[in-house]
Parts: C-alpha cells; sequence; structure tokens
C-alpha cells in the first residue's frame, strides 16, 4: 500500500487525479505550456507576414533609372510624364495610388503591371523591365532606395507588402 505523495508528487497517477475530481497539477501545466506553444506559433506566423514592406529598401537606385527611361518609352504615353495619371489611366505614385494598394502586396502590382499592362500591349514587356519600371515607381512614390535589385520574381514580391507609414 503506498502512502499518499509517496508516488512522484508532481506528476501523479492521471486516473487518481480523475477521481479526486480536481485539476491535477501536471494537467493545468501541459495546458499552460500549450497555450505558450499556440502564441509562438502564432507569433512567427505574424512575423514572417510583417517581415518586409516598401520601407524596407527592396529596390536600388541604378534599377530606378533603368526603370524610368522604360517608363518614359511604354507607360507615360497614358499615365503621365510624371505618373499623375491622365483620363482612365489612374495615377502610380501618390496618394491616390497608395490608397488603392496599401495593405496590398507588391507582388499583385507587379503581376497586374505585367499582365495587363502596356494596356495597348500587355504583356509585351519582360519581367525584368516590369521590375525596373516598378522600382521606378517606388522611387517615385518617395520609397526609399536599398542594396538589393527589386527581383522579377512574383512570389518573393509577394511577400512585401505596401505599407502606409515607416514603423507599421
Ligand atoms: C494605352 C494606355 C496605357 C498604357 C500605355 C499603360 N497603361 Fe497602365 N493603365 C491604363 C488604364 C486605362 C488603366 C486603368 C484600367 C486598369 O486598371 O486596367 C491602367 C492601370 C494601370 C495600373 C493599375 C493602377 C491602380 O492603381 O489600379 C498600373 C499599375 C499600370 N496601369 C501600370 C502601367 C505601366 C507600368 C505601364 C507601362 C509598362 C502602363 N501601365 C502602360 C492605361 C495604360
Amino acid at each position: 500500500m503506498e502512502f499518499p505523495g509517496s508516488g512522484n508528487p508532481e506528476c501523479g497517477d492521471r486516473r487518481q487525479a480523475a477521481r479526486r475530481g480536481t485539476p491535477h497539477g501536471c494537467y493545468v501545466l501541459s495546458m499552460a505550456r500549450n497555450r505558450v506553444l499556440l502564441a509562438l506559433a502564432a507569433a512567427s506566423i505574424l512575423g514572417a507576414q510583417g517581415a518586409a514592406t516598401v520601407w524596407d529598401g527592396i529596390y536600388t537606385e541604378a534599377q530606378a533609372k533603368a526603370g524610368e527611361s522604360l517608363y518614359a518609352k511604354n507607360c507615360a504615353s497614358c499615365h503621365g510624364k510624371t505618373l499623375q495619371g491622365e483620363g482612365q489611366a489612374p495615377p502610380l505614385a501618390g496618394s491616390e495610388f497608395l490608397m488603392n494598394w496599401n495593405g496590398a502586396a507588391v507582388g499583385e502590382l507587379f503581376e497586374k503591371m505585367q499582365t495587363a499592362m502596356p494596356a495597348d500591349n500587355p504583356g509585351s514587356l519582360p519581367p525584368e523591365q516590369t521590375a525596373s519600371i516598378l522600382a521606378y515607381m517606388l522611387n517615385a512614390g518617395k520609397f526609399p532606395a536599398g542594396s538589393n535589385a527589386l527581383p522579377a520574381d512574383i512570389e518573393k514580391l509577394k511577400q512585401i507588402r505596401f505599407e502606409p507609414a515607416k514603423g507599421r
């Protein structure tokens, strides 16, 4: 016969605990541990989503420069010399543009440009040129340049989001 408490005082027999009708210490502890694990998992998912924004220096100055002449040649006729928009063609920088895209992934914008623009010859530009034009648009929109060029890769660009302001 065992005396009460002669077994493991922390983690005794679960059946015994259930019989006593009180939540056993070990059970409570493991619930707490599960909650911590869940919280950690949630935090890492959020962390991954919040990883990159247009404020993180996602294109290079050189790329924006290359995009400037490509824009002039392929887009300015409709969207205007200073990206201000004209008639049916919306602006591609500034507050109205940002209202359309805030919270969206840069990859969505890239996809739209790559597949639907230029509207008079959709899909005619190689992805690298679209990336350069996008860099030019970001530069005109006063987002900072960085040391890595914007990739012409939709999946990568989908990891980067438009955010209203620095600091999130
Ligand atoms: C023939 C005129 C024309 C040309 C050239 C043109 N666009 Fe457009 N673009 C439009 C029109 C009209 C719209 C609005 C309809 C739509 O969203 O499809 C538009 C929409 C867009 C949008 C969506 C803007 C938003 O906020 O929803 C982007 C981005 C864009 N154009 C980029 C470009 C780029 C980059 C080029 C050059 C490679 C280009 N366009 C060339 C006419 C043009």
